[in-house]
């Protein structure tokens, strides 16, 4: 299995203002390449894993070889997050307004303003580097985390639908170290229509 790095569903400049061209551009081509060419490069000294999905190599670090278990876990975690992070970002995104995504988020919630508020909290509140996911569990019950590094949701059975990177490289060209700002103007491009999307098809 070799990983390459999945194409950017926008132009680097279509998150502007709230997200800018330059960081757009080095976040995706030098970060998330760097991850990819790192998971390759362990990849390829573990023949083992060759038929092991990208989810499964990021759900049970144990069962990871141990001369490789650190590298194949970071960088695929980095890949997969980096991966969705794309994903679940557009142009002038909204708030999702009906159906059975917001059904679920007025339950667990009681309203998408409170789910904002709360993730929010939770992505400030990360100590270092990391991501503060929305996930669905087991149960189908949506949920919030963070998780420091490349952790994923994935490595306790939840679902990730949504994600936001606080990692400096996310947001230190236009925010400096102003991690609460980065995440107010985030808000503004998250596709919701893809995240109600996967809470339907997970
Ligand atoms: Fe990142």
């Amino acid at each position: 299995m070799n990983y390459t790095l999945p194409k950017l569903p926008y132009a680097f400049d279509a998150l502007e203002p709230h997200i800018d061209a330059r960081t757009v551009e080095i976040h995706y081509t030098i970060h998330h390449q760097a991850y990819i060419d790192k998971l390759n490069d362990a990849l390829s000294k573990a023949p083992e894993l060759a038929d092991t999905s990208l989810e499964q190599l990021i759900s049970d670090k144990e069962a990871l070889p141990e001369a490789v278990r650190d590298a194949v876990w970071n960088n695929a975690g980095g890949h997969f997050a980096h991966s969705l992070y794309w994903q679940c970002m557009k142009t002038d995104g909204g708030m999702v307004s009906e159906g059975a995504f917001l059904d679920a988020i007025n339950d667990e919630f009681g309203s998408a303003l409170s789910l904002k508020e709360k993730m929010t909290e939770v992505a400030a509140g990360q100590f270092g580097s990391g991501w503060a996911w929305l996930f669905k569990d087991k149960e189908g019950n949506l949920g919030i985390l963070s998780t420091p590094n490349h952790d994923t949701p994935l490595a306790e059975g939840k679902t990730p639908l949504l994600v936001i990177d606080v990692w400096e490289h996310a947001y230190y060209l236009k925010y400096q170290n102003r991690r609460p700002e980065h995440i107010d103007a985030w808000w503004n491009v998250v596709n919701w229509e893809y995240v109600a999307g996967l809470f339907l098809i997970k």
